[in-house]
């Protein structure tokens, strides 16, 4: 498929959202349940309840496009879980994983953020303003779970964690 109208650069776009956002569903489960922290926990949880929306409002559009709901997957989420996995593998304490946690969340809204900031000027200027609306409903999310996880990140207790020899 070649790629040279804004149409084909919105599909190309919306195919790598839809994949990070089914990717995400698994990556927010991972991230519940290897965190500790109760607040951590719940907050992964509800986000993952809004990435289901925000996997049905991309189909939506999708279904607007009259073009067929088609992930294509994107290397920089797929690079996050793997990032993940690593971490996980050098057998983190308790606090740590906490701490990771918070700051793969982030980047990963940091991507979310940047991913739909590109992708509602170009349904605006396709004249597709519903599908505009929608896709800045998702944004305002990505952005308050941002928002949410840098506080944490910056109010995180390193008194948890021990001390250095
Ligand atoms: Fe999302
Ligand atoms: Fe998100």
């Amino acid at each position: 498929m070649t790629i040279d109208t804004t149409e084909d650069l919105f599909v190309s776009g919306l195919k790598h959202a839809y994949h990070t956002e089914q990717r995400l569903l698994e990556a927010l489960e991972e991230l519940e349940e290897t965190s500790s922290n109760e607040e951590l926990k719940s907050g992964f949880a509800e986000h993952r309840e809004k990435t289901e929306i925000h996997v049905d409002r991309i189909e939506g559009v999708f279904e607007r496009l009259d073009a067929e709901a088609e992930p294509e997957e994107d290397p920089v989420v797929e690079g996050m879980i793997e990032a993940h996995e690593e971490f996980m593998s050098k057998d983190p304490s308790d606090e740590a994983i906490d701490r990771f946690n918070i700051a793969a969340g982030q980047k990963a809204e940091h991507y979310e953020v940047a991913t739909y900031g590109n992708l509602i000027p170009m349904a605006d200027q396709l004249g597709m303003d519903d599908a505009a609306d929608t896709l800045e409903e998702t944004l305002r999310e990505e952005q308050d779970e941002l928002d949410t996880l840098s506080e944490m990140g910056e109010a995180f207790d390193y008194g948890e964690l021990s001390v250095s020899q």
